[in-house]
């Protein structure tokens, strides 16, 4: 069994956490933190969660978590950062939902974060945490960054074109709509049901802080001839709150001349042996239903009229594969368990 500790336990990818590695046969959670419910019973403010833990919320501090084998960032930016050092010169591993370790420019990651770097020489050993791209370096990190939940979903459906240099790079387009839980958990006005129900809005739309993480990611995948780099990379990245509460729907247009059975082909060898990664049959779309409350994405390819426009669908639940699934999945790898340890999970439906 190894010992975890989750630092943000009441937030929605802290509670969500714990709702996964509840079940997971190899984890035990021995710390769970909160400033704001430190002393308070997790099943009495939980109840979805009643008798699975015996554990009262903690306040953050390392002397709490120095018996953990692995501890979980589900906090706002910028925490992370500032509790690395000391948890990594212990031995103790770092799952980071954050975004504090993703960019690997820290003047890039400055500007868009708008904070300075508490530990920026601790960047280039963090690896990057989305698992199709990174199985091999995420086995042996000791700091991990779990990808961003819109990150997620737009690069899994451009990875296998990226990989074969298969797409013309300033024609790609990502039009991606989350579910509210996307923005946490804290109660702001913007955030009720009379601000939200009802209407769609796109914000972020002259800048959004993925966008420097696709473009990034995007990079990486291509090698080879087919190398570039991020500012090589023409993308248009809008964001869009819509009034569901879980959910990720990436639609990305780009433009290939591959013919569209050969693209599908493509996909279903690159994604075959991955485990939470579902290739639909052509014709068919996705819906963020079939994948709500499991850690699945699922990608539909289309080419419109047969022309050269690419519409690539992917949707994922943001809680799960966007966030906790996904840092549990990383774990598993990390420490040689099955994969799919604990995220064994069918999409709720309806
Ligand atoms: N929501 C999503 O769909 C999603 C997806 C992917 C990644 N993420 C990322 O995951 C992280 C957590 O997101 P979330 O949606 O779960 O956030 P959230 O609902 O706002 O929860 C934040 C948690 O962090 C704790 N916290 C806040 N300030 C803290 C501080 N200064 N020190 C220690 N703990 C602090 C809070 O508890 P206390 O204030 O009581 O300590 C709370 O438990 C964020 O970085 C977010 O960008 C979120």
């Amino acid at each position: 069994m190894i010992k975890v500790g989750i630092v943000g336990g009441t937030g929605y990818t802290g509670i969500e956490l714990l709702r996964i590695l509840a079940l997971h046969p190899e984890v035990a959670v021995t710390v769970v933190t909160s400033r704001v419910d430190a002393g308070k019973n997790l099943n009495d403010i939980y109840p979805n969660l009643r008798d699975l833990y015996h554990l009262k919320f903690t306040v953050p501090t390392f002397d709490s978590l120095k018996k953990c084998d692995v501890v979980f960032f589900a906090t706002p930016n910028g925490i992370a950062m500032t509790m690395a050092e000391q948890l990594l010169q212990h031995h103790i591993k770092i799952i980071d939902l954050s975004a504090d370790f993703r960019l690997k420019e820290v003047a890039v990651w400055e500007k868009w974060y708008g904070m300075d770097h508490a530990c920026p020489d601790l960047i280039k050993d963090s690896v990057y945490g989305l698992p199709e791209m990174n199985r091999e370096q995420i086995k042996t990190a000791s700091l991990i960054a779990c990808a961003g939940c819109y990150p997620t979903a737009v690069q899994l459906g451009l990875m296998p074109l990226m990989e074969a240099g298969l797409i013309e790079l300033n024609t790609i387009i990502a039009d991606v709509k989350s579910g509210v839980s996307g923005g946490g958990r804290r109660g702001t006005v913007p955030m009720i049901m009379s601000e939200i129900g009802e209407s769609v809005k796109a914000y972020g739309v002259e800048g959004h802080r993925h966008l420097p993480e696709i473009k990034q990611g995007l990079a990486s995948m291509a090698s080879g001839k087919n190398k570039v780099s991020a500012d090589e990379i023409g993308l248009t990245f809008t964001p869009h709150l819509i009034p569901m509460i879980r959910g990720i729907y990436a639609t990305v247009y780009t433009k290939t001349t591959a013919n569209l059975v050969d693209i599908h082909a493509l996909y279903r060898t690159r994604y075959q042996h991955e485990a939470f990664v579902k290739v639909l049959n052509l014709g068919v779309e996705p819906n963020t239903r079939n994948v709500r409350g499991s850690n699945f994405c699922q990608i539909g390819l289309f080419k419109p009229q047969g022309k050269d426009t690419l519409v690539i669908l992917s949707v994922i639940d943001n809680l799960v594969k966007g966030a906790a699934g996904q840092a549990v999945q990383i774990l598993n790898i990390n420490h040689g368990f099955s994969e799919s340890l604990g995220l064994e999970t069918v999409a709720l439906y309806p």
